[in-house]
């Protein structure tokens, strides 16, 4: 099986002028004081007459439809309308939309379109670019190790075509495009961190990003134990060494302009602890500890689809965490790339030991800005809950970051690096050790451990994304169980920013 490289599209986007035929027709509600009412209020005003959209409003009404968020209703087709149901979805308080609300809204419709054909919305009034991408996402299905057994039967297939009416013929042509190729990114970035550990192993993940660049054009370059050992990445070795299954390190390059911008991402394929091993109560989450890695190569690829004006280099490292009679120990030294020592306290904080070598790796290529995501620490959650980024680094571009992050509905949060806590994290033999001796402000010591790595006056953020990578909890709104996408949409907005500078 290869989940990545053969993925099912999700649905079909497309614009359509008039209202024709279709499974279903997808309407936005609005609360407010006297009940629900259309969203936007002129939805369709050229395409149904007046009767026909009271007749329809009452009827939801009767229902019980307010126009909650995310609120679905499904009620027959008014007389006239060449569609077998309507569905409306609550888009919350009028005053309260923004595009956030409305990709949430078109999630929860496109889950709720499940065994549905064909739908044409009138959400694309709203905000198309955020409804396109709501409606993409939120029909994502991961069955691709499903046999015939449990794989979806019609009723369950996600919904196959979305068609976006919208007022004419050039209307929103590029925001669809654009829309399109993000949420396919984060749909990619989805599938990498669903597919199991047995079959994502180090090499194979190498492997699957080589082939979605090499499709893209891009150029790449993987280094295997051998030359990982002989070009001194200790970090990645001593993750590495003790799965059978050998580390990589894969750089991917997509050569658009003058700035430069080097994105890392973690990559541990899975994570037990290595000796200072994990309970196993919810270890099975930790396939999902290559998050990190797969957001930045989704970026990467996804910077190259929309042409953007600047350079960006993905470098990634990729290791299994295992204990084995090979592993390292607590309480080894080991040399990051550069030079730098490291004890060992905790073979279980082993991914700030993978990003270190990648960092400086990065850092030779004089890039002007780093941004290193990762599933990095337990303390991200205890501080933020599953569904904030916490956003660190550079104070200036930190503060972007996390800006960027909350206008994309990504929701980043940008978290100090206190300076007393750097001493935490000295060491009695080597010059660093890669644990704090307590477990105060957790996913900043973590931080400040990657700090020492990033080459003096470069912009750098550091996203911590344990939590909101991985949805261990039901679906909501565009998302599903498993694999998120965060931060996709958080680095393409943030390479677009930077590139329009
Ligand atoms: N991959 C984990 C962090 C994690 C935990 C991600 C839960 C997603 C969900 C990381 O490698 C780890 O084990 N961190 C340790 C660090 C500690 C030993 C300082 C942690 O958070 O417990
Ligand atoms: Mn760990
Ligand atoms: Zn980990």
């Amino acid at each position: 099986m290869t989940a990545v490289a053969d993925r099912s599209l999700g649905p079909e986007l497309v614009r359509t002028e008039s209202l024709g035929a279709a499974d279903a027709l997808v309407i936005g509600l609005t609360s407010s004081e006297d009940g629900p009412v259309f969203a936007p209020a002129d939805a369709f005003e050229d395409v149904l007459d007046a009767d026909t959209r009271a007749a329809l409003l009452s009827s939801l009404r009767a229902v019980g439809a307010k126009g909650k968020s995310e609120e679905i209703t499904r009620v027959p087709a008014p007389s006239g309308l060449d569609v077998d149901f309507v569905l409306a979805v609550g888009l919350g308080a009028v005053e309260k939309i923004d595009a956030e609300q409305v990709r949430k809204s078109a999630g929860a419709a496109a889950r709720a379109l499940t065994g549905v054909g064909t739908a044409v919305t009138v959400l694309s009034g709203v905000d198309l670019g955020a409804a396109a991408e709501g409606f993409y996402l939120g029909a994502y299905q991961f069955t691709a190790f499903r046999s015939a057994k449990s794989a979806p039967k019609a009723d369950d297939q996600p919904v196959q075509r979305i068609e976006f009416l919208v007022p004419d013929a050039g209307f929103g042509e590029e925001e669809l495009f654009r829309s399109q190729a993000i949420a396919e990114a984060v749909a990619t970035a989805r599938d990498f961190v669903n597919t199991p550990p047995n079959e994502l192993f180090p090499a194979e993940f190498a492997d699957r990003a080589a082939e979605l660049a090499a499709a893209a054009g891009l150029q790449v370059e993987i280094l295997d134990e051998n030359e990982l050992a002989a070009k001194g990445y200790g970090g990645i070795i001593g993750v590495g060494k003790g799965s059978s299954r050998p580390p990589r390190l894969i750089r991917i390059t997509y050569a658009g302009g003058d700035q430069r911008v080097a994105l890392i991402g973690k990559g541990i394929t899975f994570d037990t602890g290595g000796i200072s091993i994990k309970p196993a109560q919810s270890m099975e989450n930790m396939t999902s500890d290559m998050g990190g890695a797969a957001a930045v190569i989704a970026t990467t690829l996804l910077a190259a689809r929309l042409s953007l004006p600047i350079t960006v280099t993905a470098t990634v490292p990729m290791a299994e965490n295992m204990p084995s009679a090979t592993a390292q120990r607590p309480g080894d030294v080991l040399v990051q790339y550069g030079g730098t020592t490291v004890e060992v306290i905790n073979t279980d904080a082993e991914g700030r030991l993978i990003l270190a070598d990648a960092i400086v790796r990065a850092g030779e290529d004089d890039p002007d800005y780093i941004i290193d995501v990762a599933t990095l620490t337990g303390a991200q959650m205890v501080a933020l809950g599953t569904r904030t980024p916490g956003v660190m680094g550079t104070d200036e571009f930190r503060d972007r970051v996390a800006r960027i992050s909350q206008s994309v509905g990504e929701n980043g949060w940008a978290m100090p690096l206190p300076a007393e806590l750097r001493g935490d994290i000295n060491s009695k033999i080597a010059d660093l050790a890669n644990v704090a001796p307590h477990r105060w402000g957790g996913m900043l010591s973590a931080a400040l451990f990657l700090k020492e790595f990033v080459p003096e006056g470069v912009q750098w953020a550091h996203l911590d994304v344990a939590g909101p990578a991985y949805n261990t909890g039901g679906a909501f709104g565009y998302t599903g169980k498993g694999g998120t996408g965060v931060p996709v949409r958080t680095l393409i907005a943030t390479l677009e920013s930077i590139a329009s500078e």
